[in-house]
């Protein structure tokens, strides 16, 4: 997977879903999104976003992310990567790609939860401006915490 070349990001289409399904039980094993979930998040749009990373050429998508455009706070919905194209950037790409997305509906600021032991994601985030509004305690099924964090779009 490593050997093509940059990934191209674009917007998902209904066709990605078994391709997002994929990435989604890699990234997230333990508790995956189901198909059924991802149907009802690309008929939530235009108020859910969503972005989807492939190479040009080769099978499947090597990342998706998601967003909630209500009002002027934008929410996070999920991103993953699949675990053969991390760490050179791709996170970073899609997270950028979402606060474009953002701006462009209006959106001020943007908010997420991040479960407190991800300390890959919540470095992806806090080195993106993303900052703790508070924490949910044992928010999570596993009785892990959760952090509520938030970017001011303008800055
Ligand atoms: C979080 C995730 C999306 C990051 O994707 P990625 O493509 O590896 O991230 P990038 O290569 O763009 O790195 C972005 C930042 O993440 C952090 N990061 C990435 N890999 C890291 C590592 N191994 N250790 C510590 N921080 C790391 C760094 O802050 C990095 O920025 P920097 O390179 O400027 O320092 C990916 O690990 C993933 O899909 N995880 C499983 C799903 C998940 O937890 N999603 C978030 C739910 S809230």
């Amino acid at each position: 997977m490593s050997a093509a070349g940059p990934p191209v990001l674009r917007e998902a289409s209904w066709r990605d879903i078994p391709a997002m399904l994929e990435v989604e039980r890699a990234a997230f094993p333990d508790e995956p999104w189901d198909e059924a979930s991802l149907w009802a998040e690309l008929a939530a749009r235009p108020r859910r976003g969503y972005v989807v990373a492939d190479r040009p050429g080769e099978p499947g998508l090597v990342g998706y992310a998601g967003l909630d455009l209500a009002d002027d706070v934008a929410d996070v919905m999920t991103i993953a990567v699949h675990p053969q194209a991390r760490g050179v950037g791709l996170g970073a790409r899609l997270l950028d790609r979402l606060h474009h997305l953002a701006r462009d509906a209006g959106a001020t600021s943007i908010m997420l939860e991040v479960r407190s032991g991800n300390t890959v994601a919540t470095r992806l985030y806090t080195t993106r401006g993303y900052h703790l509004v508070r924490t949910r305690e044992r928010y999570y099924r596993s009785g892990e915490d959760a952090l509520v964090l938030r970017k001011e779009l303008d800055t």
